[in-house]
């Protein structure tokens, strides 16, 4: 039987999976949500409780201390825990589709071995790709290193720099020689106590626990042996890497519109107006069905890209068209939820103008809606020109 916010082809293992993030997202999370907006500040008994719960190594191996799961099963949980709240989600969307991925695909035997324990047990990481001039343009990045004896020298910042508040091990993109343009990008692993400037916070619209800060390397000393994938490969690492954590991006979006439909279509067959359930008005029903395809649609697109990744399969431009689609839907269903419970949902107290919020963000990072759309355009056009 079809049931909305379900798919058929979990495996048992990938639905077992589900049912734990869910019961942490309810248990754990959920109490703390509004707080965390408010505060903008993400509890740390939440990201204690991601390590404990073996969801900060998804796919690491269990050599390294990891579940050694599916790709797929990294993306449930981002869905999952997205539903409750997108910020929790984000941070462990870096962490496992970023981050660690970056090392599991470019690290050497040492490097992995290095990393990915510290990485699924204890160490949150980041992925510092963006610049204040560079952002949708990210290869035209300013931090430059320099090798001296036998270490880097990295001069620079970044800007919009997620989990940076929190985060002790950092994936730093910097240009070693700029005459051979976007060639020159390398990739470093890094952290926080070598010297790396936490600056400013930013105070965002959503994902609020979430932080966002700038960095600042003044001079920041890298062992030679810290670089990862080889000098020059950075800006293929950043852009293969993206191309998977986009698929993220895309479960963040759904289960943010999944979280928003789930909390504000039940209120509508409680709601009574006019002396009938408020949900069952053919002009509120309608809407409700609308965006229940709405959400499939992303759903399905979201789960064929992760799989095709998982088989081995081209998925780059199936990745894009989820990014893109998750986002418009989150934005869409986030804000018909509030609509749907009239001045109730416009309150702080249901949270659901919260998921409105935070659906905003889906068209900006990871590449704007605009660069998905660029990335679709190029397929489509090499296939039919
Ligand atoms: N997949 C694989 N390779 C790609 C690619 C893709 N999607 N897009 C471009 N490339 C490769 C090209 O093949 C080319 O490589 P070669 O020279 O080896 O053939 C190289 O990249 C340059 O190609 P272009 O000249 O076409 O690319 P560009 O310079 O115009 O832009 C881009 C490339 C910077 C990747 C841009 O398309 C892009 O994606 N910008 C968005 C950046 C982004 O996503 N930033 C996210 C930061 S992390 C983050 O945001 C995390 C978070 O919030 C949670
Ligand atoms: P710009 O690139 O200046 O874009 C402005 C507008 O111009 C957009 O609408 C864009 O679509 C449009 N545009 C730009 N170029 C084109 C084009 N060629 N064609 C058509 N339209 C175009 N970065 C990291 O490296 N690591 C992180 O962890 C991280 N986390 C983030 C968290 C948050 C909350 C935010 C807000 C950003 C984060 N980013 C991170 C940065 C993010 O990836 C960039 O903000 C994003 O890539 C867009 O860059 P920009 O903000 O400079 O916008």
């Amino acid at each position: 039987e079809f049931t909305l916010n379900s798919l058929d082809t979990f495996t048992d293992e990938e639905q077992l999976l589900r049912e734990s993030v869910q019961r942490f997202a309810a248990e754990v999370v959920g109490p703390k949500v509004r707080e965390m907006d408010e505060k903008e500040k993400m509890d740390p008994e939440i990201i204690k409780g991601l390590f404990e719960q073996g969801l900060m190594g998804i796919e690491t191996s269990a050599d390294h201390g990891g579940a050694e799961s599916s790709f797929t099963a990294a993306i449930i949980a981002i869905e999952e825990l997205a539903k409750v709240d997108p910020s929790v989600s984000v941070m462990c969307d870096v962490h496992n589709t970023l981050v660690n991925t970056v090392l599991r695909k470019y690290g050497s035997k040492e490097q992995c071995d290095k990393w990915l324990p510290q990485l699924a047990t204890e160490k949150l990481g980041s992925f510092c790709l963006s610049e204040p001039a560079s952002g949708s343009d990210a290869f035209a990045l300013q931090t430059r290193a320099k090798k001296e004896g036998n270490e880097w020298v990295v001069n620079g910042s970044k800007m919009w720099i997620t989990n940076s508040a929190e985060a002790e091990i950092f994936l730093i993109f910097a240009n070693i020689d700029p005459s051979k343009g976007y060639k020159g990008i390398t990739c470093f692993i890094a952290t926080k106590d070598m010297g790396i400037e936490i600056a400013k916070k930013e105070e965002k619209l959503g994902i609020r626990a979430s932080s966002t800060c700038t960095l600042n390397f003044d001079d920041l000393r890298i062992p030679e042996e810290n670089v990862i994938g080889g000098e020059g490969k950075g800006y293929k690492i950043a852009i293969e890497i993206l191309n998977e954590g986009r698929i993220g991006i895309a479960a963040q979006m759904l289960g943010l519109a999944q979280g928003a439909f789930d909390k504000a279509v039940p209120y509508t067959y409680q709601r009574q107006q006019f002396g009938q359930p408020v949900g069952t008005f053919q002009g509120m029903a309608f809407q409700i069905a609308e965006a229940a395809v709405q959400l499939q649609s992303a759903r399905l697109l979201t789960y064929n890209a992760a799989r095709r990744k998982e088989e081995g399969k081209s998925f780059t431009q199936e990745a894009a068209m989820a990014k893109y689609l998750a986002s418009v839907v989150a934005q869409k269903v986030s804000g018909s939820a509030i609509e749907w419970a009239g001045g109730v949902g416009f309150t702080r107290e249901t949270g659901i103008e919260k998921y409105w919020r935070d659906s905003k963000i889906g068209a900006i990072y990871e590449g704007t809606s605009n660069i998905q759309l660029q990335t679709i355009a190029k397929f489509i056009q090499k296939q039919y020109s």
